[in-house]
């Protein structure tokens, strides 16, 4: 079992939301999970031109580190993401990452996937989290949970939340390992299958890859 995390903050061993992208990692490792850190900000991810050549070829235009980025995330079972709150959003490396996703949706490919996120803030956590969350799914992935701390709270609340993110690891492995149903969350990606794919079919002629690639799989 392979868990990957990732942390978009740039400040690299200072940054708060790596004590919990980490505490989620050692979680699963206790659990007998292999795990790595991402540092994102050590990865050039260019930003998204809107283009569409990744739908009908399957590759992006850009050739920087998203392809080998991806092929992380895709051999991994189960993923931590962490970004700071900036401006009420993750901060723009995670959202530069989250924007290049756009043919990874299309086709589900987290499909099986299990995820969590964590964020840390001045004043939200929430809003962040609940982004990534919605990402996750988004991407064909269930979430298995989030956790998040308020640095202008102090030490100790970073503190629990480090203790909160180590269970969440655990759960991460255990869902792995059970794969377990969360059944609201698969009405959700299914209905957002069904949607991607009457677009695809739609755009066969534009998207010749993702169609192609749902014929191979199934439509189902
Ligand atoms: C440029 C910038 C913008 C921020 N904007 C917000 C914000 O809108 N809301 C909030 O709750 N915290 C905000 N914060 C606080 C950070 O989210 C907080 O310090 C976080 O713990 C930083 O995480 P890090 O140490 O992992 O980088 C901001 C911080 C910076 C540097």
């Amino acid at each position: 079992m392979r868990i990957l995390g990732l942390n978009s903050s740039p400040k690299g061993k200072a940054s708060q939301t790596r004590r919990l992208v980490q505490a989620v990692l050692d979680g699963a490792a206790a659990k007998g999970a292999e795990t790595e850190y991402i540092d994102l900000r050590k990865y050039t991810i260019e930003y998204c031109i809107g283009c569409r050549k990744c739908f009908a070829t399957g590759k992006c235009v850009f050739d920087d580190d998203y392809a080998p980025l991806l092929e992380k995330m895709l051999a991994a079972d189960g993923m931590v993401w962490g970004s700071p709150n900036y401006s009420f959003c993750v901060n723009a490396p995670m959202k530069a990452l989250i924007d290049r996703m756009a043919d990874v949706i299309h086709c589900q490919y987290f499909d099986g996937k299990y995820c969590a996120a964590v964020c840390t803030a001045g004043r939200d956590h929430a809003i962040i989290t609940r982004f990534l969350a919605n990402n996750f799914n988004d991407l064909g992935a269930y979430v298995t949970g989030t956790a998040g701390a308020l640095v202008t709270e102090g030490e100790a609340a970073v503190a629990r939340a480090e203790i909160l993110s180590f269970s969440l690891g655990q759960a991460l492995a255990d869902d792995i390992v059970s794969q377990r149903p969360y059944f609201d969350q698969h009405v959700a990606i299914d209905a957002n299958r069904l949607d991607f794919q009457a677009k695809i079919r739609q755009y066969k002629e534009q998207w010749p890859y993702q169609y192609e690639y749902w014929e191979k799989r199934g439509w189902g």
